[in-house]
């Protein structure tokens, strides 16, 4: 024990009891509260531990399991996405004359580069079918029901805007696929009427895709689309948990569990497959380069990224005059019935059987988009070839 001076102390606390050695519980609290330890100091001002377990314990309704795991695989992606993405941007150049050179460095001499460039390429369509899978989930469960309604327009939103960044992201090799695919993509803003062609130019940076069609893209693909993603799965998350997952359509008996640890074991293993998935692709088929992009040839057939095949089908299926059907009215009453789907379906009930018309035009519109997009897979040719007439009038 020490005692302190009495002159020390002033008058208030001369009577009070001496300071021991051995400190009591209640001046050790005081203690920690004043000069906590490095790791409390962190939880103090971080409360990044009480953020994970309320995570961790966030509870899952009877029923949850492997369909859920869907929305965390997604996750995981992006986060490759993003890191590969940043990587390739160390090494490359958005110019019609060092694009194509640069991504050829990447992909022939940088360390992993291949592997990187594989990562990203193949994670696009890894995150197309995530997103699919995850998103036919939450129709056929009926999700997107109340109080859901937001979680799931805000979901739609983000599948446009990975759409835009694969639109985007294709043109960036500038080899001869990369250009020819631009070109018809882009011409699809000159149908809709009036404003068609000024919307064409200011896509284009100008008449023909040329060098302002390329550094456009780039900064869309790396600046504007990540920030609008990032703000998009932010209230994405925020939604999910503010109204937490729904159970299955027919409520199970039991008790809500914990997230953790069944639901993480799930998400684990799923996102293990899914990542692996990921590196076998891009381990196994490697992304390749065409002929740089060669604006004067015009023998090349344009080949769209797969996903969009399926309208690129329906295009070359209209007579000339009918463009607009296939380029901007079934996209848009299938984008616009997406959105606005939480407030169409006026069923109460979230079991398919009793929400008849929604699973039966869900259904159709989903056969129908699927049935393209293979007919476009099995009808394209993988290398370049020489166009087939009908596509001829989709050119510019
Ligand atoms: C990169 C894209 C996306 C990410 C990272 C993501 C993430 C998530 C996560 C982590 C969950 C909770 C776990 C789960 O249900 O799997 C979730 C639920 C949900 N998502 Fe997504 N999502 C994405 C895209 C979409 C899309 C495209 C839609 C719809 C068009 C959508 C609609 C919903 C809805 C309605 C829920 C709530 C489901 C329920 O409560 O059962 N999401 N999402």
């Amino acid at each position: 024990m020490i005692q302190e001076p009495p002159e020390s102390r002033s008058p208030e606390t001369r009577e009070r009891p001496i300071i021991t050695m051995v400190p009591d519980v209640e001046s050790a609290d005081q203690l920690a509260r004043e000069r906590p330890a490095l790791r409390d100091w962190m939880e103090l001002r971080l409360g990044w531990w009480g953020f994970v377990r309320k995570n961790l314990d966030e509870p899952m309704p009877p029923g949850v399991g492997w369909w859920q795991t869907l929305g965390n695989l997604l996750l995981t992606m992006l986060v490759f996405q993003f890191t590969t993405g940043v990587l390739m941007a160390m090494y490359y150049s958005p110019s019609p004359q060092s694009a194509y050179p640069s991504v050829k460095h990447i992909t022939d001499t940088v360390t992993a580069g291949s592997l990187i460039r594989g990562l990203h390429v193949w994670g696009s369509t890894c995150i197309v079918v995530a997103m699919t899978l995850h998103t036919l989930r939450v129709f056929f469960w009926g999700s997107y029901k109340k109080p859901r309604e937001l979680t799931w327009v805000v979901g739609v939103l983000i599948f446009q805007v990975m759409l835009a960044f694969s639109f985007t992201g294709y043109l960036l090799p500038w080899d001869q696929k990369a250009f020819w695919a631009t070109v018809v993509g882009t011409r699809i803003a000159a149908t809709i009427p009036f404003v068609g062609q000024d919307l064409l130019v200011l896509i284009r940076g100008g008449d023909e895709v040329g060098a302002l069609t390329l550094t456009r893209f780039y900064a869309i693909h790396v600046m504007i689309l990540p920030a609008a993603l990032m703000a998009l799965i932010g209230i994405h998350l925020y939604l999910v948990r503010r109204h937490h997952i729904a159970g299955p359509v027919i409520p199970q008996k039991g008790a809500p569990q914990p997230f953790f640890p069944n639901q993480l074991f799930r998400d684990v293993i799923v996102v293990i497959i899914g990542i692996g998935a990921m590196f076998a692709l891009a381990l196994l088929f490697p992304p390749g380069l065409e002929a740089p992009a060669d604006p004067a040839g015009t023998d090349f057939t344009p080949r769209p990224e797969w996903y969009f095949l399926g309208l690129y089908e329906l295009l070359k299926i209209m007579p000339a005059g009918w463009e607009l059907v296939a380029t901007t009215i079934v996209p848009g009453i299938v984008t616009i019935g997406m959105l606005f789907l939480p407030w169409l379906d006026r069923s109460r009930s979230r079991h398919p059987a009793k929400r008849g018309w929604t699973i039966l035009l869900g259904t159709f519109v989903i056969l129908m988009i699927g049935l393209m997009t293979l007919k476009g897979i099995l009808e394209t040719p993988p290398h370049s070839a020489h166009s087939a007439p009908a596509e001829q009038h989709a050119r510019h």
